[in-house]
């Protein structure tokens, strides 16, 4: 039988509408290589999103290769409730390094599964502390931390919600958001103008909250929406003077995304939990983290009997042949000098996305920070992004359009040369599905 009837006998996609196969069925993958994919049939794409905007250091690194099966051949994974490895804790040091005080790490699989635990410690910390009304969280309009109930409470993006709205939490959302295209943008250093709207909101809220969780810098699933640095500091001061938590979700920006090891490093803040994923394993294994600091974990540690620990686990927290890879990830990710080359070639993808809205004439709001440029499209076809995307493949680009947002978020290592090809097959398909 044909090897997608086969698929289609069996397999529920993730966030796919599965009748769209009847017409496009999905892509046979046969083997993938730094920033490309190879078919079954021979043909090569190159990978736009990093796949999900996981494969920060491209596909089949061969040194993070060798890392799994080395790890492998002692063990591949024992609980980590009871016990203890020289690869875990190494990799515990080195994230511990990521923020001044932010030393102690608590380890997932999913992003999504990062995001309860910060929240859930939050309001436990709260509880253990007697703030026991302290039970409400805030997050950013537009913004998306996963879909899990908790995380998609704190999520704003209503087609993922809608069913689900009986059973979610009520979270506040932070409106008036100052965003920008650039670093260059004035409301990057300075959004006065938009911040007493804020704070009113805020101060409605200050003494229920435990805690304000948002994606910092880049708000990915909305669409790749870049805010001030300002912002962000703004919050900061703000959470820490009413003695509210910020949780930074780092899941999409962390490990060099925006040209720094943290987002958060842009506005030299350091929130109270940082929820890290996809890029901790390049995309290897699922593997999540959450960081915090003493001061957090001092909260939970008591003699037994008084029911302070923080009962929570999944069956993977640890792994060891993640971990091994995460570790190896912080070595190549110095070795290759991937944040500077990062930082360097920023400007390059930029202006080749300002290329393609130039040839095309059909894009608005070109923006990028790091290694992620984006653009709106300015006229209305029906799904257009799904019709870009189908248009690409054959053009050879796995490109995954957010709505009417175009986006690259390429492996971070991705070529000069291999941006230039995804340029011109960018304005390609575009001119296929809209003119
Ligand atoms: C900012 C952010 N948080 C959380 C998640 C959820 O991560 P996962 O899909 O690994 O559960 C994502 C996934 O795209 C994300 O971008």
């Amino acid at each position: 039988m044909n090897l997608i009837k086969r698929d289609l006998n069996h397999n529920w996609h993730p966030c796919m509408q599965m009748k769209d196969f009847e017409t496009f069925p999905p892509l046979s993958i046969k083997s993938a290589e730094g920033s490309y994919l190879t078919l079954t049939n021979g043909q090569k794409l190159i990978d736009a999103n990093s796949s999900w905007w996981c494969k920060s250091l491209g596909h089949g690194h061969p040194k993070l290769k060798s890392a799994l099966l080395k790890q492998a051949e002692q063990f591949e994974h024992v609980m980590f409730g009871n016990t203890t490895n020289e690869t875990i804790i190494a990799l515990s040091e080195k994230l511990a390094e990521l923020s001044p005080n932010l030393n102690k790490v608590f380890y997932a699989s999913e992003g999504s599964c990062a995001v309860e635990i910060a929240l859930k410690m939050s309001l436990h910390a709260n509880y253990l502390q007697g703030q026991s009304h302290r039970t409400k969280f805030m997050a950013l309009k537009n913004g998306y931390h996963g879909e899990t109930c908790l995380a998609l409470s704190a999520s704003d993006l209503g087609l993922y919600r809608k069913a689900y709205e009986s059973i979610l939490q009520p979270v506040s959302f932070i409106d008036h958001i100052p965003y920008v295209l650039s670093t260059e943008d004035p409301l990057w250093e300075d959004c006065s103008t938009h911040w007493p709207k804020i704070e009113e909101h805020l101060n409605q809220h200050s003494k229920t909250l435990s805690a304000i969780i948002l994606e910092p810098i880049v708000q990915g699933a909305g669409n790749m929406k870049i805010y001030s640095k300002d912002f962000l500091i703004r919050l900061r001061q703000w959470t820490t003077e009413n003695h509210i938590h910020l949780i930074a979700d780092e899941i999409m920006t962390g490990f060099g995304r925006t040209g720094y090891a943290l987002a958060c490093e842009h506005a030299t803040i350091e929130p109270d939990f940082i929820c890290l994923g996809k890029g901790l394993t390049a995309g290897w294994l699922p593997m999540s983290a959450v960081l915090t600091s003493q001061n957090i974990y001092d909260i939970f540690y008591d003699d037994y009997a008084t029911h302070k620990a923080f009962l929570h686990s999944h069956t993977h927290s640890g792994n060891a042949l993640a971990a091994a890879i995460a570790l190896e990830c912080f070595k190549i990710t110095e070795e290759e000098n991937i944040y500077a080359s990062v930082q360097k070639n920023s400007e390059y993808l930029y202006k080749n996305m300002q290329q393609v809205a130039e040839k095309t004439r059909l894009l608005q709001n070109v923006r990028y920070i790091g290694f992620i440029a984006a653009a709106d499209l300015m006229i209305e076809v029906p799904r257009a992004g799904y019709e870009i995307y189908k248009n690409a493949i054959p053009l050879g680009a796995f490109l995954r359009p957010l709505g009417n947002t175009i986006y690259w978020l390429p492996p971070l290592n991705t070529s000069l040369s291999t941006l230039d090809e995804l340029t011109d097959i960018t304005i390609r398909a575009i001119q296929k599905t809209c003119l």
